[in-house]
């Protein structure tokens, strides 16, 4: 029986307030209006930021909206297409993406950015282009997280929000593919354009470094050095291609001066992708220089990093990067392409699967370092 046209009642986790456990609870979702096409998630992954935005104490944060529905890392199938829709069919695979790729805006336009700002201020709040959800639980509106919320069995996005796969692709694999590993593999090949034979330290292995170490290997660097303050990651990071690891515990000097001694002077590329101030500083400080250049994958919202001139006045760069700096819509399926002629690893970042109604043990698994990712079949 088709659904097209009609409320679907299914199955999500409903975060109803900050710090409390999600629920899993009976939704429904709308439609698709105009421009926007209902998705039937397959598999999620939970991401830090999701948890981060439950739990955290950073400031910013404190502001989203409740009852939401959390999850930005996913794969699905299209059920229906609104209005207007051209691109898309039901029956196809598809990402969903926190990131849109409008095409028309200036910055799509651009090749020196991926940062589309189409709907980003509706998207913050928690709602679509005309200001409301489509989900509502038990007659309220539920927000959707990052204009995503892949918590939820359906859910409905931007059809400049989606980006089209391959039809053999794994959706339980290729959902990595929606946030974490695209950023940290992008900060690496696209954003930091690390260059074969270069020295490389990566800051942070949980599953943005190790997509940061892939795409330093994949880059061709010659040492690929691991930092992290649990040794346990060492392992999984030298799957990926990691030539050393450093455990900055172990020394009792700061560890950008570790790592200028071990590389006579410093790394020529420096991968922060763990979001706090103070380790972005010591990523910019490891690299040499005259020429190092230091990128930033890890994201926080509202916490300073200070950076003293004299580091960036001899020749350093200092970079961000959004989503690895990758164009949403069409970059994401070349990557599910990577993934399928084994040029990138994904299922060496899954070290769980669970059903959705044990979401909160993922949560527990990722905030006790227990897990790189853990992947929701819906
Ligand atoms: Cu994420
Ligand atoms: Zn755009």
């Amino acid at each position: 029986m088709s659904t097209t046209g009609q409320v679907i009642r299914c199955k999500a986790a409903v975060a109803w307030g900050p710090g409390r456990p999600l629920v899993i609870d009976d939704v429904e979702v709308a439609p698709p209006k105009a421009h926007e096409v209902r998705i039937k998630i397959v598999a999620t992954s939970v991401c830090h930021t999701d948890w981060e935005c439950l739990y955290g104490t950073r400031k910013g944060m404190k502001s989203r909206p409740f009852p939401l529905i959390l999850g930005h890392e996913a794969a699905g199938v299209v059920e229906s297409v609104g209005p207007e829709v051209t691109k898309f069919s039901p029956g196809d695979k598809v990402i969903p993406l926190f990131l849109p790729q409008c095409g028309e805006c200036e910055r799509c336009q651009s090749p020196k950015t991926n940062h589309c700002r189409r709907n980003w201020a509706n998207t913050q709040m928690g709602v679509l282009a005309d200001g409301t959800s489509r989900i509502s639980c038990k007659g309220q509106q539920v927000f959707q997280f990052l204009g995503v919320s892949s918590f939820s069995q359906y859910t409905v996005v931007p059809d400049t929000s989606l980006a089209k796969i391959r039809s053999d692709a794994p959706l339980d694999k290729v959902c990595l593919l929606g946030c974490g590993v695209s950023t940290g593999y992008g900060a690496a090949v696209k954003t930091g354009k690390v260059e074969k034979n270069s020295v490389c330290a990566v800051f942070g292995l949980g599953a943005v470094g190790l997509a940061a170490v892939m795409g330093c290997q994949a880059a061709g660097a010659k040492r690929i050095i691991g930092v992290d303050i649990n040794p346990d990651k060492f392992a999984k990071a030298v799957v990926f291609g990691a030539t050393e690891c450093v455990d900055p515990g172990d020394h009792s000097r700061p560890i950008q001066e570790v790592l200028a001694e071990m590389t006579g002077g410093g790394v020529d590329y420096a991968l922060e992708c763990v979001g706090s101030p103070a380790i972005m500083s010591a990523a910019l400080e490891s690299t040499i220089d005259a020429w190092g250049t230091c990128v930033i994958a890890g994201w926080t919202e509202t916490e300073a990093m200070s950076v003293v001139v004299e580091k960036i006045l001899m020749g350093r760069t200092l970079k961000g990067t959004y989503f690895g700096g990758w164009k949403s819509v069409q970059d994401v399926p070349n990557l599910v392409d990577d993934y399928m002629n084994n040029k990138l690893k994904l299922d060496e970042f899954i070290t769980h699967t669970l059903l959705l109604d044990q979401i909160n043990v993922a949560f527990d698994l990722l905030k006790s370092g227990k897990s790189i990712r853990t992947i929701i079949s819906l």
